[in-house]
């Protein structure tokens, strides 16, 4: 039962980005600790395996634009949509920033 509990706060850290300080500047070591909740589906440094969209190189504005509107139930998604609320528009940001200058 502990380790339950333990487990979905676990979950729940990764798909919130963190509980402390969301509005907080962010240095790089927390940017990239962000960056790699994603890496389980879109490929370590934002580069995919085929069939998954890569987002490493992609433009910084494109990017956040996307999160923005998975967030906001603009875009359709099968899962971007929950995983983007978890995030600050600022940390959304700070993710299109790093990803857009990954390769
Ligand atoms: C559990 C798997 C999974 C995780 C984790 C994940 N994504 Fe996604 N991502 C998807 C899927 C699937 C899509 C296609 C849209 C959909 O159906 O939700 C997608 C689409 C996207 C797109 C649009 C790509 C395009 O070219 O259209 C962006 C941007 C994106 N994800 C960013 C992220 C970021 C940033 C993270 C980490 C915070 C992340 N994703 C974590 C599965 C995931």
């Amino acid at each position: 039962m502990k380790w339950t509990l333990l487990a979905q706060a676990g979950v729940l850290l990764v798909f919130s980005g963190g509980v402390r300080g969301q509005d907080q500047p962010m240095d790089a070591l927390q940017v990239r600790s962000l960056a790699a909740t994603c890496a389980a589906c879109h490929g370590t440094q934002g580069m995919a395996q085929p069939g998954m969209a890569s987002l490493a190189g992609t433009s910084k504005e494109a990017l956040l634009q996307k999160m923005l509107d998975f967030k906001t139930g603009k875009e359709a998604a099968t899962l971007m949509h929950q995983i983007a609320r978890g995030y600050s528009d600022a940390q959304l940001g700070a993710l299109a920033a790093y990803f857009s200058s990954a390769r």
